[in-house]
């Protein structure tokens, strides 16, 4: 038995299990899991340390522009690297279609971006415009490539399909085994609310979470899932804030539907007593769906331990706090002219891990699923990904659950000008990272090359497990019966 690298005398925990042993590494792979593993090449003492499957976030916005044109600060060197610090060996940011763009278009442009990454990555599929050539040529090409996911957002006018739109994509998705993505608010009702704060000149950044009622995401996710329940088709809702939110998914769950949910951290650890911070620094907080309250944090705490939602992701937007983020529309901006979204790719894993699985909310084993398993199932990564077994790629976080650091933004490696996590004590964090067989990162020092990380080409969601049924009104033969035709 040769090893190139071994982690000797660590607890591993996947999703199902938690254990001692020694973890043995060659060209790239885990090859051997047990007690008593001879050295390797490389041997690194993990005692007292977990041995846990490297983060897999997927969802988070890097080296995109947004609706109105503002660039993120991270690109993909920076974006990866604050996520490998933060317990991740890969990503699947978003590749976004503007009204107009062509489906190789985008993805050529970002395929040139991503070369940067230093962790494997992936793109889903954001459509903005489902022409026909997109949805006949480009979805299917993309899915070919193993881009097998695709984004469509139900608000934002830059961005909003129909539901006609939608129920295509839907369609296009299910009959070449995609999955779809939803961020779901009513737009007609947030747009109704925001003209008449405004008019009332109500401009703060706390009545952007006024103007985003819970209303509007229950709504929509209720009509996401009407119209992916009718079709047959896999969704998932991102983002979900609200109690009625989560309700919604798991009823859905309960009655067979292949219906996913997501959270985040910003709406587990902020409230939105956070916008009302004198202006202007309430935009820092900004994010839609927007930050909700303590109760409401309660209600998602017990969602995620109830498994009704399966993803726990960082919504990484980052936009800084300056003219080419946040205040782009002036020094105290409207708060419908503040750039939305907030960073945090490096807090997702150890916030979990601190709040969670410390404060004993989550188990470790959830820990694992929320933050790797259930991402690598979902997106056709999975059991190369998002495991600790023989054959699967060795991307292996080895955290010390036991260290405390008050966050800092100094202490973050995207390329922000702030936290919103700021000042919190965090105890749990990733002390090695291996990334197919390679250290990454050590005690804090970075080791992977701009560029280690490769695409990764994903297979099709996996509907075993599902059925998905085809109502008969989709196919009037089956409904009405031979005779009336
Ligand atoms: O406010 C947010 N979440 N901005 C990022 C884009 C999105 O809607 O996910
Ligand atoms: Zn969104
Ligand atoms: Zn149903
Ligand atoms: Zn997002």
């Amino acid at each position: 038995m040769h090893f190139d690298l071994v982690i000797r005398g660590g607890t591993v925990a996947t999703a199902s299990d938690t254990f001692a042993a020694d973890v043995g590494i060659a060209g790239g792979t885990v090859t051997a899991i047990a007690r008593g593993l001879p050295d390797g090449a490389r041997t690194i003492d993990a005692t007292g340390r977990l041995v846990l499957p490297g983060g897999i976030e997927s969802h988070c916005h890097i080296e995109q522009e947004s609706a109105t044109g503002a660039m993120t600060s991270d690109d993909y060197y920076s974006g990866s690297v604050s996520a490998l610090f933060g317990g991740n060996t890969s990503f699947i940011p978003f590749a976004a279609q503007h009204r107009g763009q062509s489906v190789e278009e985008v993805l050529e442009t970002y395929h040139e971006r991503a070369k940067k990454s230093v962790i494997d990555y992936s793109f889903h599929l954001i459509i903005t415009d489902p022409s026909d050539a997109v949805l006949k040529v480009g979805l299917p090409k993309a899915f070919a490539d193993g881009v097998t996911s695709f984004k469509v957002f139900m608000t934002y006018d830059k961005m909003i399909v129909t539901d006609e739109m939608m129920l295509d994509i839907l369609v296009t998705a299910r009959e070449h085994g995609a999955l779809t993505m939803t961020h779901a608010e009513n737009n007609a009702l947030i747009k109704w609310m925001v003209k008449r704060l405004l008019e009332r000149g109500y401009t703060d950044a706390k009545y952007h979470a006024i103007s985003h009622p819970a209303a509007a995401e229950a709504e929509a996710i209720h009509r996401g899932i009407s119209l992916a329940s009718f079709v047959g088709a896999p969704l998932l809702i991102v983002h979900v804030s609200t109690d009625a939110g989560a309700r919604l998914v798991a009823n859905a769950r309960t009655e067979g539907h292949a219906i996913f949910g997501e959270t985040c951290p910003q709406y587990l650890f902020l409230t939105r007593d956070d916008l009302d911070r004198p202006a202007p620094e309430g935009a820092k907080f900004c994010c839609s769906p927007p930050l909700r309250d303590g109760r409401t944090q309660a209600d998602l705490w017990r969602h995620l331990k109830a498994g009704n939602l399966q993803l726990w992701s960082s919504d990484h937007a980052p936009y800084r706090f300056d003219a080419t983020g946040k205040l782009s529309a002036g020094p105290n901006p409207p708060f419908n002219k503040m750039a939305n979204g907030m960073p945090g790719i490096e807090m997702r894993a150890p916030l979990l891990f601190s709040e969670g699985v410390r404060k004993g909310r989550v188990s470790l084993n959830e820990f694992v699923a929320l933050t790797s398993t259930n991402a690598a199932k979902m997106f056709g990564i999975h059991p190369r990904k998002g495991t600790i077994a023989v054959g699967s790629d060795a991307d292996i976080a080895i955290w010390n659950p036991d260290e405390t650091r008050t966050v800092t933004q100094t202490g973050m490696h995207d390329a922000m000008d702030y936290t919103p996590f700021e000042g919190m004590s965090v105890t749990g964090w990733p002390e090695t990272m291996i990334t197919n067989g390679r250290v990454a990162m050590a005690d804090g020092v970075l080791l992977a090359e701009r560029g280690a990380g490769v695409f990764m080409k994903r297979a099709p969601f996996d509907a075993s497990g599902y059925q998905q049924p085809v109502p008969p009104e989709l196919d009037p033969k089956i409904a009405f019966g031979a005779k009336l035709l």
